[in-house]
């Protein structure tokens, strides 16, 4: 389990070990375009802000990951980490 912020509100948003940030964000209101819902098509791309995250996605690029964060499969290594659209 992590602790997602969303940056353009600092909402809290705890995401549990069975449960997708894409989900948990969701589920608190929070709109994110998703498509695949598997890391293979980049339509859930987040902007990463602060901590680290644990890639799962087959999208992005080394580069690519070091301020982006894919939320249907990705999740924290930190236990928070602060994201936005
Ligand atoms: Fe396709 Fe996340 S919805 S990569």
């Amino acid at each position: 389990p992590f602790t997602a912020v969303w940056a353009p509100d600092g909402r809290r948003v705890q995401v549990p070990a069975d449960v997708s940030l894409l989900t948990a964000l969701r589920r608190d209101g929070v709109r994110v375009d998703a498509s695949c819902e598997a890391g293979v098509c980049g339509t859930c791309r987040l902007t990463l802000l602060d901590g680290v995250a644990d890639h799962r996605d087959a999208v992005l690029t080394g580069p690519e990951r070091v301020g982006h964060v894919m939320a249907c499969v990705s999740r924290a290594r930190t236990s928070e980490i602060v994201v936005g659209p």
